[in-house]
């Protein structure tokens, strides 16, 4: 599909081109000198002592609930508004996701008093998710789980440089889990990082990150060892050189690609305002969002798939953030029947507008024109109706 707007776009250019062939000049391409410079500059970002750099968000999120000693018998609070990925990754451990409900349609991340409903002796840790950048109440999450003695995992996918009372995306948890996928504020291709303040946390995650081995083969060539044991069942979840490297140029460009994010969302807010047929959330969220996401949400009486098929005829990509896990097939397997009113509602009506760095006024006007016209056909033509 050739889109006038396409949902999300890439910032890569010569620098990235470069980073990449250096690496490949160099002749050593997974897991070395890169890769710790990009650990290095990610965890000074973030405010943490420790970043471990891994192949993607899912298997950053895999990790974080093994160092962290969960698995069967135990729970983990999580919203059921996130991606599938964000559940797996507690089901790869045997340990049980138990999904609660968002705050309200004005604010999509986990309610902290749906938290403390949930909790019971089984619960070992919530995992926090922050929707398109925009931070969870991570003072009253954390006060929770002080109060219960339980672990914070934050999947901080769409939370690069995010932060809220000046603390960081990936700072306010046990851990933090970032993902480098292609559409991401900060891309890879495919690529994720585990943050932690805490040395025991971050020397497990680095085990289990290469086969549980005591050396790498990086250590062997720098001549810091002959060989190795392996003291734990672990896996192979590197990242290699041309990612780091690739990582490194991107987070270069972060925060102004994240502040140019922020003012094409001011920019639709205010286009967007009063559009009868329409709300947006998180419209006075406190902190620094890293504006992954522009979602909108439709009234009850319109039809989702007429309204994005609306943008489609003008060439205008739109998603949906996101289908609830607890309706998917499998985990409906697996769990059973559960209501949760607000996911349910919100995963309904929810329509993810397109926002990338280098997007133009023209475009952005494009797209407020596209939703006032899909609103109007259908405030007329659909009235009474449900996508
Ligand atoms: C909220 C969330 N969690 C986890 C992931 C998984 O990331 P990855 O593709 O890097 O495994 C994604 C990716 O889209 C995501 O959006």
């Amino acid at each position: 599909m050739d889109w006038q707007v396409p949902l999300a776009d890439l910032d890569m250019g010569k620098a990235e081109r470069k980073a990449v062939l250096d690496v490949l000049c160099s002749r050593w391409l997974s897991m070395g000198g890169m890769t710790e410079r990009f650990e290095r500059a990610f965890a000074e970002m973030v405010g943490v002592k420790h970043a471990i750099a891994v192949s993607n968000a899912t298997v950053a999120l895999h990790l974080a609930v093994l160092a962290l000693g969960i698995g069967e018998g135990d729970e983990v609070i999580l919203p059921s508004l996130t991606f599938v990925a964000t559940a797996n990754a507690i089901k790869y451990t045997s340990a049980r996701p138990v999904f609660v409900d968002v705050t309200s349609e004005g604010n999509f991340n986990l309610a902290p008093w749906e938290i403390e409903r949930a909790i019971n002796r089984r619960t070992r840790a919530i995992m926090v998710m922050h929707y398109g950048g925009y931070l969870c109440d991570m003072p009253e999450i954390r006060r929770i789980a002080g109060e219960h003695n339980l672990f914070v995992i934050e999947d901080a996918a769409h939370a690069p440089a995010s932060s809220l009372d000046d603390r960081m995306a990936g700072a306010w948890g046990d851990m933090g889990c970032f993902s480098f996928f292609a559409n991401k504020n900060l891309a890879t291709g495919e690529g994720g990082m585990v943050t932690t303040d805490r040395d025991d946390l971050a020397e497990k995650v680095r085990l289990m990150r290469s086969h549980g081995m005591t050396t790498l083969t990086w250590d062997r060539h720098k001549g810091h060892a002959h060989s190795y044991d392996v003291v734990a069942l672990g896996y192979n979840y590197r990242i290699d050189e041309m990612r780091s490297a690739l990582g490194l140029v991107q987070m270069e460009k972060l925060y102004l690609n994240n502040a140019l994010r922020r003012d094409i969302t001011r920019a639709y807010q205010d286009g967007l305002k009063g559009v009868e047929g329409i709300s947006i959330p998180f419209e006075d969220h406190p902190g620094i969002s890293a504006a992954h996401l522009f979602p909108i949400l439709l009234d009850e009486n319109m039809d989702r798939g007429a309204f994005m098929e609306a943008m489609k005829s003008r060439r205008i990509q739109t998603s949906i953030h996101y289908p609830p896990i607890h309706q998917f097939t499998y985990y409906r397997g697996q769990m059973g029947e559960i209501h949760l009113p607000l996911t349910e509602s919100i995963g309904a009506r929810e329509v993810t507008l397109p926002l990338f760095s280098k997007m133009t006024e023209a475009q952005v006007g494009l797209v407020v024109e596209g939703v006032k016209e899909a609103v109007r056909v259908r405030g007329s033509a659909g009235a009474g109706e449900r996508g």
